[in-house]
């Protein structure tokens, strides 16, 4: 499926396969088209393909907007091709039976994306997004980020010896701010939030024309990485769709483009025709809660708000994909929730408990919203669910400080003794 153009999702407008991100004729945003896969009609072989594929996300080349797989020639005697950048995808899907049993549920997988080189999906999207920048002849790397982005972009920068600027808002995570600089990137704190520091960035992008910006003017290359995450749930499910997806919602381009990986398999064959796609539910903060808001009130479009959430890497006021998230979860019968930061540090410690991952607040709002689903009963007895836990959770440690108490003892047995009958209070 070599990619074919740019074509605007409004007004069907297409334009070459270069840097643009907004149609010029009515301002709608440009997504990456493809002419058919060159195997169209033989699914086999198409599966074969990308079976003798990397163990990574260029196993899904054929479906990526690059010319070229980026690969190295090989090194020394003996080794064998490298990579070029970071190897992103490929995580683990796990089953998640003691989650499944606590909530009621029958059957529940995590895709922990948690496990990914800087341990957030968003080193799916930077690894597209970094490619075909190179192959545009672009020099820097940069982004506006809520956090993860900034560590996946300073890191694919430092792999592919590229110099990059990342702007994220002042008050982001102080492990976010250490686990991005430390690659070396210019790291540039933007009194304001990341609707603002989205902004600057366009002002940035149009000044600065040999600039990167992965979610930016690179936006349509950036968002087609997120559709390996459902290419991976159903290779790992043995070429079937789960029957529903539970995934985080920020600007919107995770939630739809896992939609979008889902249909463009079904329809090559891939993956059973008369299967419904996932039934998908998304996940936002009660405070950043612009889609899930529009959502619940029937409305097509969504009001912008102020972000006020311990959710920050979710933080984004006004989503440029909120109307196709909330188009795809009306098409497929589909929910979208909010949940409060309370329900999200239960949710961290939930899954934590239940299945051993830990990860960081987007996956606590993904957790709780699991949980919401299920104490309401909209979860039917049979489903098969995957929940997309999108990021790591040492990188927001302040959520769950509190939450529970050490037991300090002298070296002595006795005091032991003493105090391994007290049970550790958890108070979430
Ligand atoms: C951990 C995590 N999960 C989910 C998202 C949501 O991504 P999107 O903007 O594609 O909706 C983000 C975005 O920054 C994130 O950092
Ligand atoms: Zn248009």
């Amino acid at each position: 499926m070599t990619a074919s153009s740019l074509t605007c999702r409004e007004c069907g407008s297409t334009y070459p396969l270069e840097a643009h991100f907004v149609c010029s004729r009515c301002f709608g945003p440009l997504e990456v088209k493809y002419e058919e896969h060159p195997s169209a009609g033989d699914p086999d072989a198409i599966k074969r393909r990308i079976q003798a594929g990397p163990q990574n996300i260029w196993r899904y080349a054929d479906f990526l907007p690059v010319d070229r797989v980026p690969v190295l020639p090989a090194g020394g005697p003996g080794e064998t091709p490298g990579l070029e950048g970071l190897p992103a995808g490929v995580t683990p899907l796990v089953r998640a039976d003691n989650l499944a049993k606590e909530l009621g549920l029958r059957e529940v997988w995590v895709k922990n994306d948690a496990a990914n080189p800087t341990h957030s999906f968003k080193d799916r999207v930077v690894a597209v997004a970094a490619a075909r920048a190179k192959e545009l002849g672009f020099t820097t790397l940069a982004c506006a980020s809520t956090g993860n982005l900034a560590n996946a972009v300073a890191a694919a920068g430092a792999a592919l010896g590229m110099p990059v600027y990342v702007f994220i808002p002042a008050d982001l995570e102080e492990q976010k701010i250490l686990a991005t600089g430390i690659y070396g990137a210019t790291v540039v704190t933007v009194r304001g939030n990341y609707d603002d520091v989205n902004r600057l960035c366009t002002e940035i992008a149009g000044e600065r024309p040999d600039w990167a910006f992965v979610n930016v003017n690179m936006r349509p290359y950036y968002a087609e990485g997120s559709k390996t995450l459902a290419y991976e749930i159903a290779e790992d499910l043995g070429w079937q769709m789960p029957d529903r997806i539970v995934a985080p919602i920020a600007s919107g381009s995770l939630f739809t483009k896992i939609g979008k990986g889902f249909q463009e398999w079904q329809d090559l064959g891939l993956l059973d025709a008369d299967a419904s796609l996932p039934i998908m539910s998304g996940a936002q903060a009660a405070g950043c809660n612009p889609v899930a808001h529009a959502f619940e009130q029937g409305q097509d479009v969504c009001r912008p708000v102020k972000p006020n959430t311990i959710a920050k890497s979710l933080a984004i006021g006004n989503p440029a994909d909120g109307p196709y998230a909330i188009e795809l979860a009306r098409k497929t019968s589909g929910t979208i929730d909010q949940v409060t930061d309370d329900e999200i540090r239960a949710g961290i410690a939930l899954l934590a408990r239940t299945t051993g991952i830990f990860t960081e607040t987007a996956g606590g709002v993904t957790t709780a919203t699991l949980k919401k689903l299920a104490d309401s009963g909209r979860i039917g007895a049979d489903e098969r669910v995957v929940i997309v836990i999108t990021g790591e959770g040492l990188k927001t440690l302040d959520a769950v400080r509190g939450t529970f108490e050490c037991r300090e003892i002298d070296p002595n047995f006795d005091q032991f003794e003493a105090t391994a009958e007290h049970r550790t209070e958890v108070s979430v």
